[in-house]
């Protein structure tokens, strides 16, 4: 059973302390927002109005419903004042080890003792650095921006982090509308990041190879594979394609395919055309497969033919 938490704190009201605070103001939790600077806690409230406002002119909350989240949002430059009532906190200051770790220690004097404590971090083992007095409250919750609208939340636990923190961690994100990833140990860059890395770095070699221009690799990738990716991860994508035919093209790159792809291309396990690939479509039509693929893109395409272009 994990604890309710009825009052969150963000620490830095920052690019993602400010969409944090939105987020959980939005849905009903009481948000003390600290920052070091007066002006960042201004910009954050500022900053929190207008994409409500945004939100309510495409029609996803009431008008009415913005103030009164705007008012779920409490500003302090005090860190004891933020956390001394806060369930659960996430930690959202510059991505400094120094700074984080000094933060936390804080946070373990000042908080609550049954208080999550979170990091944000895009990129550090907090967990790893903490002392044994708080280390099982300890965890990450690494969301992307603007954390407010992408669903993504990855969840990692350290090697000390209880089981119920991680469960409260869960819970929580999943009440806010989230889409939370557990991560059962510590990889740098976690998951998104480390793919994010692979296609930024083929990006490069594209454009050290001097062919294209930034603009236009990025046009590419704007009007392919984003769209793409969006209705479907990597693996589904591939069973859609077809294995062998994923397998040939990565030969004639010159790489290898992976021991995940050749064997089921040994074994016949071509995705959807075969009824089985990395996902197993037994019973279920190829056509209607296929239908829902093209649905899902042409909403897609259409919100983008619509303004995302620009
Ligand atoms: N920006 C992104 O796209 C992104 C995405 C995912 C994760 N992250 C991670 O989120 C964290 C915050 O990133 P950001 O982009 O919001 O940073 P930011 O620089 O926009 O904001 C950090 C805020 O922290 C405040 N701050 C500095 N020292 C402080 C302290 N001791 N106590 C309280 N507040 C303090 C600063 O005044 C600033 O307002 C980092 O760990 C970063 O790696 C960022």
């Amino acid at each position: 059973m994990s604890a309710k938490i009825e009052t969150v704190a963000i620490i830095g009201a920052g690019i993602m302390g400010a969409g944090l605070a939105q987020l959980f103001a939005q849905n009903g939790y009481a948000v003390k927002l600290h920052d070091v600077s007066i002006d960042a806690l201004d910009r954050a409230v500022t900053r929190a109005g207008n994409n409500m406002a945004m939100q309510s002119d495409f029609g996803w909350i009431p008008a009415e419903d913005i103030v009164p989240a705007l008012e779920m949002m409490q500003c302090t430059t005090d860190l004891g004042e933020a956390v001394s009532k806060a369930d659960f906190i996430i930690e959202a200051v510059p991505e400094v080890l120094e700074l984080k770790k000094n933060v936390f220690a804080r946070l373990g004097g000042l908080a609550p003792e049954h208080t999550v404590l979170a990091s944000n971090t895009s990129t550090f083992d907090v967990m790893a650095e903490m002392p044994d007095a708080i280390a099982g409250r300890v965890l990450i919750t690494h969301f992307f921006n603007p954390p407010q609208l992408v669903p993504l939340v990855e969840v990692v636990r350290g090697e000390r982090t209880a089981d119920e923190v991680i469960e409260t961690a869960m819970e929580l994100m999943r009440a806010v509308g989230k889409y939370p990833l557990m991560l059962n140990r510590y990889l740098p860059g976690f998951v998104v990041n480390r793919i994010q890395l692979a296609i930024n770095g083929m990006a490069y070699m594209i454009l050290n190879e001097g062919i294209l221009e930034p603009e236009d690799i990025d046009k590419a990738i704007e009007n392919s594979i984003s769209l793409r990716l969006a209705v479907g991860g990597p693996f589904a994508t591939m069973d859609l394609g077809g294995l062998d035919v994923m397998a040939a093209s990565a030969r004639a790159m010159g790489v290898e395919p992976p021991p995940a792809l050749a064997e089921r291309v040994e074994r016949g396990d071509l995705g959807v055309k075969t009824g089985r690939g990395f996902y197993d479509y037994a019973g279920i039509d190829e056509e209607e497969i296929l239908a829902r693929r093209d649905r899902r893109l042409m909403l897609l395409l259409d919100a983008y033919m619509r303004g995302l272009k620009d």
